[in-house]
């Protein structure tokens, strides 16, 4: 049972959208839209718009959009009932509970006073006689007392219920414990036994401090079965793709910018040592998500991956992938010790911020990779080196860029400057006639460019869909539109989610309700995204022609898809032909 209808639209009518988003973002109005910088991409220059009137938001950057329970949902990270809590509590409303809502947000509740209680529980054992081993291995590799305390650290036992028991004794049920995935169950007789055993434990706490999982490092590296880390599975509360270990804390830091590493460890040390803006990812590479996290906290990062070839690798595939999210890139390379723990204990933290200060933008990284590769006495080589240079040269936007970099390269080369410029316009030129063909491709091709950004929604008639598109905006613009769309069916609708949302619409309007995108149930995100965008995009005049003509289109498409007799057939097979024309 979802939320009252009546309950929703009180909730959004006193939540205006400008006013929620304003609490994040500080909006400036054009015409009758608000823009802004987009929370949920880093950008440079406004491309998030906010309309009052139909009361969504959306990215012309990155195409989410919605209404302001949406917004709640994605800038909070909260599901859709914990979106309309929160927003309730702001407009001081009552919120009329639902058994089944309720019961999944009390079961996060009790997973995350579970993991607290785990965490104690570890804790507890790193300081009992059990964990003198774990204990001495843990300030055997540097970790302080207080980086102990204030992380957490704890140790589980070489028991096989250790933790189980304590957690029942506490109240849990065996299905919560199998929830949590910290017990797991034997195949062989079903019994529940702890996931974590005889490791160092390495709690992972979520930004609003809720402990969501746990990292195991085993404590000898003699037994080479054994995974050096064990990790949390996925739970409904542990996504190891969208969170970072210390981002609690690095979310504080006053830095200025944050350095991203490979283990937890690293990330400890750092901490230990000042630099208390350091964050890892969860026993995975970087994602798009976890980018996209750091890029809310920040806008440049320092990449300190491990010295090795994986390591290397892994910053080369982290590069484009926290640019894309906004991020300006800096990389550290390990050098005399295999990663920033090892670094830091040999060193110290002066020389480690002779290295931070000496940290080369993406560029040069990039560059030096390049020059790594070849042997510069060999000719052959030397040209493929100069073609590889210019390629990366002639893809950076700044002129004054290509310039220094260039220059480096030519100097590397012993070539001329003059030599090394040519080389880069040769490159650029190449790089000009991809992108035009690409072009061309899109241009040739309307259909193509029509079509939604997110691949699960697909038109496939494109015209009835465009026609299908701006009738969507214009009732909700409109909301009295609806009752000259008599003789239209959803059935009609070419696209099924333009369909969907063109029944629920007529169906609140006849009841009354609130003709709003807000109004909407069972869509995903990517579909309230789609529609967003497509109400944004919509700028016409409304008026009841453009609303007929939009109703006729659809009809007539519809009908001429429809296949009764042999000539339809015919007709359709004919159609078919010349839409393959086009896109050949
Ligand atoms: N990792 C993992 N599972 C493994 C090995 C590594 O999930 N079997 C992840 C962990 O998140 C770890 C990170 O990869 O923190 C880096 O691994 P590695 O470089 O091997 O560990 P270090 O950080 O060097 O750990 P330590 O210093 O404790 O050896
Ligand atoms: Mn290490």
């Amino acid at each position: 049972m979802p939320f009252p209808p009546a309950f929703l639209d009180e909730l959004t009518a006193r939540n205006p959208i400008e006013d929620v988003v304003g609490q994040y973002v500080s909006l400036k109005r054009s015409g009758s839209n608000l823009f802004g910088l987009c929370p949920f991409h880093g950008e440079k220059t406004a491309s998030f718009s906010v309309a009052p009137d139909k009361g969504i938001y959306y990215c012309f950057g990155c195409h989410k959009g919605g209404s302001v329970i949406n917004f709640q949902m994605e800038i909070e990270g909260l599901s859709y009932p914990d979106a309309v809590r929160a927003l309730a509590k702001r407009a001081g409303m009552e919120v009329p509970e639902d058994e089944q809502y309720q019961s999944r947000y009390r079961q996060q509740e009790r997973l995350w006073a579970l993991h607290k209680e785990a965490a104690r529980y570890f804790h507890s054992q790193l300081y009992a006689p059990v964990g003198a081993s774990a204990l001495q291995y843990a300030l055997g590799r540097g970790m302080s007392k207080s980086t102990l305390t204030k992380f957490g650290i704890g140790y589980a036992p070489d028991s096989w219920s250790g933790l189980a028991d304590a957690l029942r004794k506490k109240g849990y049920t065996d299905q919560e414990l199998r929830d949590s995935g910290l017990v797991t169950v034997s195949k062989k007789n079903g019994n529940l036994f702890d996931r974590f055993r005889d490791r160092l434990m390495f709690p992972i706490i979520d930004v609003r401090g809720n402990v969501i999982g746990f990292g195991g490092r085993i404590m000898s590296d003699k037994d080479k079965s054994a995974a050096k880390y064990l990790n949390s599975p996925e739970t409904l509360i542990f996504n190891k793709r969208k969170n970072l270990f210390a981002l609690n804390f690095a979310k504080k830091s006053k830095l200025g910018y944050f350095i991203l590493v490979e283990g937890y460890m690293d990330a400890i040390a750092l901490h230990q040592y000042g630099f208390d803006c350091a964050v890892a990812s969860l026993g995975t590479a970087l994602t798009e998500d976890g980018a996209a996290l750091l890029s809310r906290y920040t806008d440049q990062v320092v990449l300190i991956y491990d010295g090795d070839a994986a390591g290397q690798n892994a910053t080369q595939r982290a590069i484009p992938i926290l640019e894309r999210a906004g991020l300006q890139v800096k990389v550290l390379r390990m050098r005399d010790a295999k990663d920033p723990d090892e670094f830091l204990k040999k060193f110290g933290a002066d020389r480690f911020k002779l290295l931070l200060e000496e940290s080369s933008n993406r560029v040069e990284y990039q560059l030096a990779a390049i020059l790594k590769k070849y042997d510069l006495r060999d000719d052959d080589q030397k040209v493929k080196y100069l073609q590889e240079s210019a390629e990366l040269i002639s893809s950076l936007s700044s002129s004054v860029q290509r310039e220094v970099y260039a220059g480096r390269v030519a100097e590397a080369a012993k070539i001329s400057m003059d030599a090394m410029k040519l080389e880069v316009n040769r490159a650029f030129k190449r790089r000009l006639a991809r992108e035009k063909k690409k072009q061309e491709k899109i241009d040739l091709a309307p259909a193509r460019a029509l079509q939604p950004k997110s691949r699960s929604i697909r038109y496939d008639n494109i015209k009835s869909a465009m026609a299908e598109e701006m009738l969507l905006a214009l009732v909700l613009q409109e909301p009295a539109l609806l009752d000259r769309t008599e003789g239209l069916t959803p059935e009609m609708f070419s696209s099924q989610l333009l369909g969907r949302v063109f029944s629920q619409l007529s169906q609140r309007h006849k009841e009354g309700l609130e003709v709003a995108l807000s109004g909407l149930t069972d869509f995903t995100s990517e579909e309230i995204s789609h529609i967003a965008g497509l109400l944004q995009r919509q700028q016409g005049p409304v008026s009841e022609q453009a609303l007929l003509d939009c109703v006729r289109t659809i009809q007539r498409e519809y009908q001429s898809g429809r296949v009764e007799t042999e000539d339809d057939l015919l007709a359709l097979r004919n159609r078919m032909k010349e839409r393959k024309g086009i896109k050949a």
